[in-house]
């Protein structure tokens, strides 16, 4: 760590953002990122979910860099071939109803124009959220988000006709899976009789595993029944992917898991390795009913990024099969620590996208200080984890895809360690 680029970074930076750490980094290559100091670190965060396959893949910096030579700018004025490559890939490997793609920069901005598309296009205003939910920090987005009502203090009032359901949370609410499920159904019938009737909903806004919110997967019926409600009654059904993408729960996207097929997905994140690039999918006769003029950006759709993406397809092809066995080793692995450790309450998710929740022994309330002090041990022992979760206690377990069998053993052995201090404290 640099004390003084800290300094430096504290004197001219607003501090707003919630930095995860001090570690100045000054290289990264694979599932590794390097410090100011050569110390290497595994780096189970990926950038937030974004490195999907791994830092500085040569393949996509070569891509990346051959655009940049060429032209790295358009905003709209010309046409380049690497945003209509980047677009072509996205939709061959995207759920059958996505045909047509539209990038934006960020996932927030991706979040905003799906549910500007969804309004215009449908005539509707009304847009139906899940609690527990995060699209990201534009006053749109956090209108749609309730993972943690500390991103929504101070910014009333938020958007009107945003309608709040609840998300089964099986773990936090002592439930099973089908009693979670079945409570949270009864609440959407509710909401849809006493709240909005469902031809005032433009859309469905879910995310197919809630990610900041805590790891929690939706379990088959909630999405089978938004797919059944959205037929009979013309609404959209969006699905978030900004973090389940691009290969992060095993498949392309998390929706093949469920056999539901989305009308608009949202993208961003993982889509270009680490340029910013987000995206909005969805059915050609959703897209094209979206009159020409009525949304746009200056930098989305990038030519580098644009290539970058491409690139990553490729990449991503070629790491996916891999996540199952990975995948597997992972959950076998924290299983076996949950029997261990009364500290671990839960362990979730889908493929390489894990939640581990920390909780006080013999019960399931949420442990507040077991996760920063993990969080701590791991980086002293050359880990760098995440949290998710309104209690911060669950650890947001995301390796890149590019994962060796040996780097996720010695990132959960140092866990199991760190674990074992904790309670022994
Ligand atoms: C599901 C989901 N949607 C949207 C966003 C917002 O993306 P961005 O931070 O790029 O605006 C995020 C970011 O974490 C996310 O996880």
């Amino acid at each position: 760590m640099s004390s003084n680029l800290v300094d430096r970074h504290q004197k001219v930076y607003a501090p707003v953002m919630a930095w995860d750490s001090d570690l100045e980094i000054v290289s990264a290559q694979g599932s590794r990122v390097t410090d100011v100091e050569g110390e290497s670190f595994l780096d189970f965060t990926s950038g937030i979910s974004v490195i999907n396959a791994g830092h500085n893949h040569p393949a996509i910096v070569a891509a990346a860099r051959d655009q940049l030579e060429r032209f790295w700018h358009a905003g709209g004025t010309v046409r380049y071939d690497s945003l209509v490559t980047a677009a072509e890939k996205i939709v061959a490997v995207a759920p059958p109803s996505i045909e047509r793609m539209f990038f934006m920069n960020s996932g927030s901005e991706a979040v905003e124009a799906s549910m500007k598309m969804a309004r215009k296009v449908t005539g509707r205003q009304g847009i139906m959220v899940f609690r527990g939910a995060f699209h990201g920090r534009t006053m749109g987005a956090v209108s749609y988000g309730t993972s943690n009502a500390k991103y929504r203090r101070g910014y009333h009032p938020l958007l009107p006709s945003v309608f709040v359901t609840p998300f089964p949370h099986p773990y936090r609410w002592g439930m099973s899976e089908q009693e979670a499920t079945d409570h949270a159904l009864r609440e959407l019938d509710l909401k849809l009789k006493h709240e909005v009737m469902p031809d005032e909903l433009a859309a469905f806004l879910v995310e197919p595993v809630q990610g900041e919110g805590g790891y929690y997967p939706a379990p088959a019926r909630l999405l089978e029944r938004l797919r059944e409600l959205a037929d009979r009654h013309g609404i959209l059904l969006v699905f978030d992917e900004v973090q389940t993408g691009f290969g992060r729960t095993g498949v392309w996207f998390a929706s093949e898991h469920y056999g539901v097929d989305p009308d608009v997905i949202v993208l961003g994140k993982a889509i270009a390795n680490g340029l910013p690039l987000s995206g909005v999918g969805a059915r050609a006769a959703i897209t094209d009913a979206w009159p020409a003029g009525s949304h746009g950006t200056t930098f989305g759709g990038n030519p580098v990024a644009c290539a970058a993406a491409a690139a990553t397809i490729d990449v991503l092809a070629e790491l996916i099969p891999a996540t199952a066995a990975l995948s597997e080793q992972a959950f076998s692995q924290f299983r076996e620590l949950q029997s261990r450790h009364a500290t671990i309450g839960d362990v979730r998710g889908l493929g390489l996208m894990i939640g581990v929740e920390l909780v006080r022994p013999g019960g399931n309330d949420p442990d507040p200080e077991a996760f920063p002090f993990l969080a701590r041990y791991a980086r002293e022992h050359g880990l760098l984890i995440l949290d998710c979760g309104p209690d911060a206690n669950v650890i947001r377990f995301v390796p890149p895809l590019c994962v060796t069998p040996e780097e996720m053993t010695e990132a959960i052995d140092i866990i199991d360690a760190g674990l074992g201090e904790y309670e022994r404290r």
